[in-house]
């Protein structure tokens, strides 16, 4: 695993957005792997202003959803594909058919897991995985516990995360809906790439877990240790418990200049 501290969230926002302008410059068909949350917010940003300003294209992409609310109805602003469209697939070009996410439709629970799973499959499979770390260690929204070889599937949230949530449901956590789809932490780790982004010291604690802790179902994001190319890119605050910031300072201003993350 390579952990990046850099100072602040722009930078954060700006590693992650080199390594995805860099796999959808080089690949023919590439297949991303999209986070909702705060946490990825400014490297959509910084996509959008470079499909603006700078004409990065997306519309050889496809790209797929790492989780969604159970049972919010379609259009609800809350819902992750309402809210991947606002922020970043309505301002630029990826085609909107390229767009998936898992179908959270109550009355389709019973299959929407294993066609999410196909669709994923035949897409050639997802070669960079955005994430976002939860308060409880969480990656999608694979909650302590989770199976470490879990597929997609149906989680129930706790309490932790609806009240981290609430934020987005106008403060109100019984408001944030109990039930999700999610990828399962399985079916994260066959992405090509897996790109973790904190910002906050809110987020120092889990991601000192999930980095220098062992490796547990208790903490989901420890999961990215059995990767072969996991990269968390952490600002100052979120890097305020790892024990050993220093060396992962150095080892990244020490890379070759031809060695991306
Ligand atoms: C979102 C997701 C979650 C969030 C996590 C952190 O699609 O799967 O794992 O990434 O809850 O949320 P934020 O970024 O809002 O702190």
């Amino acid at each position: 695993m390579e952990i990046v501290i850099v100072a602040d969230p722009e930078a954060v926002a700006t590693v992650a957005a080199d390594a995805i302008q860099r796999l959808v410059t080089d690949l023919p068909t590439p297949v991303l792997g999209l986070a909702t949350g705060s946490s990825p917010l400014g490297t959509y940003r910084a996509l959008i202003e470079r499909h603006r300003s700078g004409g990065l294209s997306f519309a050889h992409c496809r790209a797929f959803l790492l989780d969604e609310y159970v049972g919010l109805p379609a259009g609800h602003p809350e819902a992750y594909r309402t809210f991947i469209e606002r922020e970043l697939t309505d301002q630029i070009d990826l085609p909107p058919d390229a767009l998936a996410g898992p179908d959270g439709r109550p009355e389709n629970l019973a299959t929407a897991p294993a066609r999410y799973e196909q669709r994923i499959a035949e897409s050639g499979g997802i070669d960079l995985q955005l994430l976002g770390i939860g308060s409880d260690g969480h990656i999608g929204f694979n909650e302590p516990t989770s199976s470490l070889g879990s597929r997609t599937r149906l989680k129930t949230l706790t309490d932790a995360t609806r009240t981290d949530n609430a934020r987005f449901f106008g403060g109100d956590a019984d408001a944030v809906p109990r039930h999700v789809l999610t990828q399962g932490i399985g079916t994260i780790l066959e992405a090509g790439h897996l790109v973790l982004l904190a910002t906050g010291s809110s987020k120092a604690e889990p991601v000192a877990r999930a980095v220098e802790g062992p490796l547990t179902a208790m903490v989901p994001a420890s999961a990215l240790q059995l990767h072969p190319h996991a990269t968390v890119i952490v600002d100052e605050a979120a890097a305020g418990r790892l024990t050993n910031a220093g060396y992962y300072r150095e080892a990244f201003a020490n890379k070759p200049a031809w060695q991306h993350i």
